[in-house]
């Protein structure tokens, strides 16, 4: 049997860790483009002022309030496995422990951070957060939080989710959470998009633009985002905190590290704690950490590091990222939750800065080597983190190769209970092993150089 390592409610973490203090570089300035020129552009009018100050603080501790650490009781500390079943299954002389954030109530890890987006949210007053969500994973995680704070809550949900994961949608409202198709007719951003397009099926970026848009001509909400910036990301280091924690429990360290990114902020979660052993000379061993995409999205492996909006609509300043293109519309592949153009800035300078390592996997690879999983330690992943599952999979078989005993760590960050089509979809051959156009991204960096030709005289 898998073996569970637990902690005592006592040993949730009382402070969150920030990696900007210790990042190789400092991250690129925001740029507001109207100004051709660093400045937040409307980031500080949809967030407050809390988590304004969590974006760009150079505190490396943070202290998490008594009342989010209070709602973190209902599920946190979260179990960590030993996969011996897995480990047997393949023969390998590596050790695979895996985090599991599937426990928590929307039953992903992005909860750690949406009840601390809403805490502060209330704390400054605020009745009502808006946010857009792909797969519904963010956006049930919002839900819940901000029905723990008593705040209202409204969720875009990109059109072709809304319509294939209905439950989802329950989920949501069963948290009192309002909840509409984006494109919708909520919107100047959606409207517009709608009369171009009646039928257009939605994207992040788009359902991004709505929610923005909305808490920007609401006073009474703000915004309220489930990845890519830095004070989600610091939210998330519960994660590998507790991991460390429990691999001290079994004289355990991690050679190797994996974790799949949409935007990054559950890989960051479970990493960041062990990157700041290894910059302080504390790690034990030389670890690497492994970033793992979809094929269909290859916004780290294939996209440019290089300014960009995290909208379609351009409402928001460009950050500097590896990305896609703003108007990236994404294959339907089933990983919902990694189907966004960009890539968290910090994740992008560790990647320039080769602290990182990547790599992509199609549908058909990652599904297969959740099968495995599935049967093996009997967990049905959410199909996100599918990708960890594989890189560590593969990772097991080369030291199986090599002899090496190595200890492998990685993240499964969700559980695939309202993902079963996807399974269906996979178990009846249905599921192409799309990748994305290298022609594609090309063409996507030369619309934006088109766009703003002064980009490449910046100095950052
Ligand atoms: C279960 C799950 N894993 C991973 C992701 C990707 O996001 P991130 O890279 O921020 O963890 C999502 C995003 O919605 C998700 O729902």
């Amino acid at each position: 049997m898998a073996s569970k390592i637990a902690l005592d409610k006592e040993e949730i973490p009382k402070q969150w860790y920030s990696i900007l203090p210790d990042l190789p570089r400092p991250l690129s300035p925001l740029i507001d483009p109207a100004k051709k020129a660093p400045g937040p552009g409307i980031v500080p009018l949809i967030f407050p002022k809390a988590i304004l100050g969590q974006e760009m603080s150079t505190e490396r501790w943070i202290d998490i309030p008594d009342e989010v650490r209070e709602v973190y009781r209902l599920w946190r500390p979260t179990p960590l496995f030993r996969a011996e079943r897995l480990e047997k299954a393949l023969k390998t002389p590596a050790k695979i422990y895996y985090k599991y954030e599937g426990v928590s109530p929307s039953g992903s890890h992005k909860p750690n951070t949406a009840v601390a987006q809403a805490y502060y949210n209330m704390k400054e007053g605020k009745e009502r957060m808006a946010t857009e969500t792909g797969a519904g994973q963010w956006g049930s995680a919002l839900a819940f939080g901000c029905m723990t704070f008593n705040i209202g809550c409204t969720v875009y949900m990109v059109r072709v989710s809304y319509d294939q994961k209905p439950y989802r949608r329950v989920l949501m409202e069963l948290w009192d959470a309002e909840v509409h198709a984006s494109p919708s007719t909520k919107t100047e951003a959606g409207r517009k998009i709608l009369a171009e397009d009646p039928d257009n099926s939605g994207s992040l970026g788009i359902a991004i633009s709505e929610a923005v848009e909305d808490a920007l001509t609401h006073e009474e909400a703000n915004y309220g985002i489930g990845s890519v910036f830095n004070h989600v990301l610091l939210h998330q280091t519960v994660i590998g905190q507790e991991a460390k924690k429990q691999l001290e429990l079994e004289d355990d360290y991690p050679d190797v590290i994996y974790g799949c990114i949409g935007g990054g902020s559950s890989f960051s979660g479970l990493f960041w704690p062990f990157y700041y052993d290894k910059v302080s000379g504390k790690a034990p061993k030389d670890l690497k950490f492994v970033a793992t995409e979809a094929t269909a999205c290859p916004s780290i492996t294939k996209g440019e590091y290089m300014y960009d909006h995290g909208d379609t609509a351009r409402i928001t300043p460009l950050v500097k990222m590896h990305t896609l293109g703003h108007d990236f519309i994404p294959p339907p592949i089933h990983s919902g939750g990694l189907r966004y153009h960009g890539i968290a800035p910090t994740l992008s300078v560790l990647n320039t800065e080769k602290k990182l390592e990547t790599r992509a996997y199609n549908q058909i690879e990652v599904f297969d080597a959740a099968k495995l999983f599935a049967k093996t330690e009997g967990i049905i992943s959410a199909p996100e983190p599918t990708h960890s599952i594989k890189g560590a999979i593969d990772e097991a078989l080369r030291c199986k190769e090599t002899g090496e005993e190595k200890v492998i760590l990685f993240l499964l960050c969700g559980h695939g209970h309202f993902d079963m089509q996807a399974y269906d979809d996979y178990l009846k051959g249905k599921l192409p092993p799309y990748t994305y156009p290298e022609e594609e991204v090309k063409k996507a960096m030369k619309k934006l150089r088109d766009l703003y030709p002064w980009l490449e005289t910046l100095p950052y």
